[in-house]
């Protein structure tokens, strides 16, 4: 059994740790009570020093049962579409704004529920902790809880989609719709919105 983690309430106090000191810290949080009706926290996934970040909303059913980020259907649709653009997730840090999953119970599934401002707000430190581990040289922010996290509330996809000036979280951010979104989009602008989205990775690739 490895020891109990202690988690500083103040974010300034993680500062000299390492990523791995950061993840078991996550781990640990009780910052905000969705950590009691989670599996467990879901950590980034992705090497430490990728050029490359993306950045989700939290974990779904699937990704809190496993344990890594964007497993389920929404990952099965964000694999495709990174690949269609030429971007190979294995080289990716993939993370979300909040480590875990919230859900409400509906017969025998765990439906997914959005985050309040105040989950965000106590997940945030972790998810500047690795931005600033990882310092990605593009970060891709999926959907109004990523962008709302890093850029704030004002930032809107519909308004601000594509590239964004943000030179505090990246030299190039981009910003585009959540892949659940896509899942859900009515069929006659399914195809068109998916073109859309790997349009808007290919934004992060080749660097142009
Ligand atoms: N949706 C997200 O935002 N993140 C995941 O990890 C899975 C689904």
């Amino acid at each position: 059994r490895s020891a109990p983690v202690e988690v500083p309430e103040d974010p300034a106090d993680v500062a000299d740790l390492s990523l791995t000191d950061v993840n078991r810290m996550v781990h640990a949080c009780r910052h905000c009570p969705l950590w009691e009706h989670a599996t467990g926290a879901v950590t980034g996934d992705g090497p430490d020093n990728a050029r490359i970040m993306i950045v989700g909303e939290q974990p779904g059913d699937r990704e809190d049962l496993e344990g890594r980020p964007f497993t389920g259907p929404a990952g099965k649709l964000l694999d495709q579409a990174l690949a269609e653009a030429g971007l190979d997730r294995s080289g990716i840090y993939v993370t979300n704004a909040v480590k875990h999953f919230k859900w409400t119970p509906r017969g025998k599934l765990r439906l997914h529920q959005k985050p309040a401002a105040g989950e965000i707000e106590a997940c945030k430190p972790w998810l500047l902790a690795e931005l600033s581990r990882v310092a990605p040289e593009i970060v891709i922010l999926l959907g109004g809880t990523a962008a709302g996290s890093l850029l704030g509330s004002g930032v809107k996809v519909t308004r601000h989609r594509g590239v964004v000036a943000a030179p505090h979280v990246a030299s190039r951010v981009i910003l585009t719709v959540h892949p659940s979104y896509l899942l859900r989009v009515d069929e006659l602008r399914k195809e068109s919105e998916y073109r859309q989205f790997v349009a808007d990775l290919k934004l992060a690739a080749g660097g142009s």
